[in-house]
């Protein structure tokens, strides 16, 4: 387990709600993607959760991305079971196979680093509907959204509006926001394939 994704880490944000859910959901032997590695922490929870019997496919398009990533799961002992592209999410189901336990997006841009290109709604929006598609029975996609940034707002509604049309017999869809906090704090939507 790595130090920022502690069993008993508090639920303070969506992050660490996304994590929350992903220790719930995801098995040894499982099959997980992280469509927007960044500095690779999750990337290096759905390795860790999945083990050397399971495979985790990580994709973002800044090279220092893939780099940090693949420097954190080196030094982390984890890097066998994972394959990394330097490409945008839009490509999945080109590298990824069905059968997907889960799927993370935690969208907007890398705070604090060099990196600074954000997500856009429309190629979140085409990746979602890939991963939706790939993820198995009880398969979940675990969405941060951040709406603080120039364009969030716009790609939260897009997100919301792409979740809001996926039909309930196929999918449970949740909108996980914190009452105590200002509307501008990040929040997480959910989705489980039923069937
Ligand atoms: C909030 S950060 C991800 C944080 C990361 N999951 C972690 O644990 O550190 C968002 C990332 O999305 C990436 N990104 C932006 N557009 C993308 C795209 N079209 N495909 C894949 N990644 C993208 C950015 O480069 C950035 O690294």
């Amino acid at each position: 387990m790595n130090k920022k994704g502690s069993k008993n880490e508090s639920l303070r944000g969506a992050v660490p709600l996304s994590h929350f859910f992903l220790r719930q959901r995801v098995q040894p032997g499982d099959l997980a993607l992280d469509a927007t590695c960044g500095n690779g922490l999750d990337t290096l929870l759905l390795a860790e959760l999945v083990g050397e019997g399971g495979r985790v496919w990580g994709f973002d398009v800044q090279p220092c991305a893939i780099s940090a990533t693949k420097a954190l799961l080196e030094r982390e002992g984890r890097s066998g079971n994972v394959e990394l592209f330097e490409t945008s999410h839009e490509r999945v189901s080109e590298h990824v196979p069905a059968g997907l336990a889960a799927a993370v997006f935690n969208l907007g841009y890398l705070p604090g680093g060099e990196c600074s290109l954000v997500t856009s709604p429309e190629t979140t929006v085409s990746a979602l509907t890939q991963a939706a598609a790939l993820l198995k029975k009880g398969g979940l996609i675990v969405i941060s959204l951040y709406t603080g940034h120039e364009g969030g707002p716009q790609e939260a509604f897009a997100v919301e509006g792409w979740g809001a049309s996926l039909d309930p017999r196929e999918y449970n869809v949740w909108r996980s926001r914190q009452l105590n906090r200002p509307d501008t704090a990040p929040y997480l939507v959910l989705v489980e394939r039923v069937r």
